[in-house]
């Protein structure tokens, strides 16, 4: 039988027939999606990032990863504004636009159009497509009404999506998407299907769970025909999620109920090769992912604590690796104990510096408080020596070494502000880390 079909924005990705990585708070950083692209997944969901998380990053090229990486300074204790000396820039969203650019889905956690339009329109350019996260049951997201507590405010939901389609997906020729959960009922769910395909989304994606239900339930498949139904009635692409654990089982489970699409989470936060088909050599072994993983996490100089927390999916308890993993503080430690071979374990070394981490020194909490007194310090002394200046005699005034510095910051060249801050070496200090909100 043939459906209409929505058309797909010339930006905009079609996903029927794709395998995608779920979108997974933490696990879901931009190694493990490099990981998920190597191993066959057609399409890869970013972590859910919340819209004014992004609103108020600065985007940058980073010359030394290659990455497109959206930072903010963190306020490390500094109660006013600006950045100071020694002030942290944090990664909050870190892109590969070469490797996943036109693959990757951005995820938004949201509750009010206006600032989904406004986060969205600023990652846009980026991406293939954004997703609003209308599933997450956690508190985190719900109590600000986001994720599964949109389910409950459909005309809030719908208002969103429209203003994305309209706002971000139309200028931007990409497509809007959202992710829910089953309601309770099979007549719920198709009313709130109904009205979500009306939006002008171009896919759907279904994790099959209600919102009280945990992980190890299993998933329900019981409303899935009909979240499929009134997708192609509507001419929209079904993703159907929970419990899919490879490519091979998702082409079956595709074929029994219909849908364009499958989505797999848990199973590849452990081993990405489960995007691998049999015919294709299947689940490779976990210390080929754990090496591969840890190429690219050094290659996007990934913040190390989320790498570990990767590793630790990766790697079983049960190996001596494991241990050795829990209580290293760096890369060059835990390709010691992955005997990763003398190019990786060079690699790792010149991270750790780089990031300051492991078995180089760094620097520590009280230090970097320390160094952002003597900075705030500076700037009062600064601002008072202005302030004292403009109660000089003008003669005075001209001679003091205030005036004597201004002359000298006027003949230095001026480099353009969008210029400096792309392409300055260094832009984004070592630490920068990547923070999943
Ligand atoms: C570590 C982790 C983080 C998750 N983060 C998100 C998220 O950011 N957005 C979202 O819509 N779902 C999130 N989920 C839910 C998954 O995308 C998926 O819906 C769920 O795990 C069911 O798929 P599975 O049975 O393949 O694990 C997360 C799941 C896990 C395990």
């Amino acid at each position: 039988m043939t459906h209409p079909r929505v058309p797909i924005p010339k930006r905009g990705v079609d996903y029927r027939g794709k395998i995608v990585l779920a979108p997974m708070v933490r696990s879901g950083e931009c190694p493990s999606r490099l990981l998920a692209l190597k191993y066959g997944a057609d399409l890869v969901w970013g972590p859910e990032t919340i819209d004014k998380a992004l609103i108020g990053c600065t985007r940058r090229l980073n010359p030394i990863t290659n990455t497109v990486d959206f930072t903010r300074y963190s306020n490390n204790g500094v109660k006013h504004g600006g950045a100071t000396e020694g002030q942290r820039e944090s990664v909050i969203y870190r892109l590969h636009p070469e490797i996943e650019g036109e693959k990757l889905i951005y995820q938004i956690g949201t509750s009010d159009p206006e600032t989904a339009v406004q986060a969205a329109s600023m990652i846009a350019p980026d991406v293939a497509g954004i997703d609003v996260n209308a599933g997450c049951p956690k508190p985190f997201s719900t109590t600000g009404g986001m994720g599964a507590a949109l389910l409950k405010t459909p005309d809030k939901l719908c208002a969103i999506l429209e203003a994305l389609v309209k706002e971000v997906g139309n200028k931007h020729e990409i497509g809007i998407s959202v992710k829910i959960r089953i309601l309770d009922t099979l007549e719920d769910t198709e009313k709130l299907v109904r009205r979500l395909v009306a939006t002008g989304i171009t896919g759907l994606t279904v994790h099959c769970r209600t919102t009280p239900m945990r992980p190890r339930e299993r998933a329900i498949r019981d409303q899935l025909r009909m979240i499929v139904n009134v997708c192609h009635e509507a001419g929209i692409a079904c993703l159907m999620n929970g419990d899919v654990t490879s490519r091979d089982e998702a082409l079956q489970l595709m074929q029994e109920y219909g849908t364009d699409g499958a989505m797999i989470a848990t199973a590849a936060e452990k081993n990405s090769s489960c995007f691998r088909s049999e015919k294709d050599g299947g689940l490779a072994p976990w210390q080929e992912i754990a090496r591969e993983y840890m190429r690219f996490a050094m290659e996007v100089a990934n913040r190390w604590g989320n790498t570990k927390f990767l590793l630790a999916q990766i790697i079983p308890g049960r190996a001596p690796a494991h241990q050795a993993m829990a209580k290293s503080r760096g890369y060059f430690e835990v390709a010691q104990a992955l005997e990763l071979g003398d190019e990786l374990i060079a690699l790792a070394k010149s991270v750790d510096e780089r990031l300051e981490i492991g078995v180089v020194k760094k620097e520590t909490k009280a230090e970097r408080k320390a160094k952002n007194k003597v900075a705030q310090q500076t700037a009062q002394e600064k601002r008072e020596q202005k302030a004292a200046a403009k109660t000089m005699p003008r003669t005075a005034r001209s001679r003091s070494p205030a005036a004597k510095k201004r002359k000298v910051d006027i003949g230095e060249p001026n480099m353009p502000l969008d210029v400096s801050r792309e392409m300055g070496p260094g832009t984004v200090t070592g630490q920068a880390s990547t923070l999943a909100v």
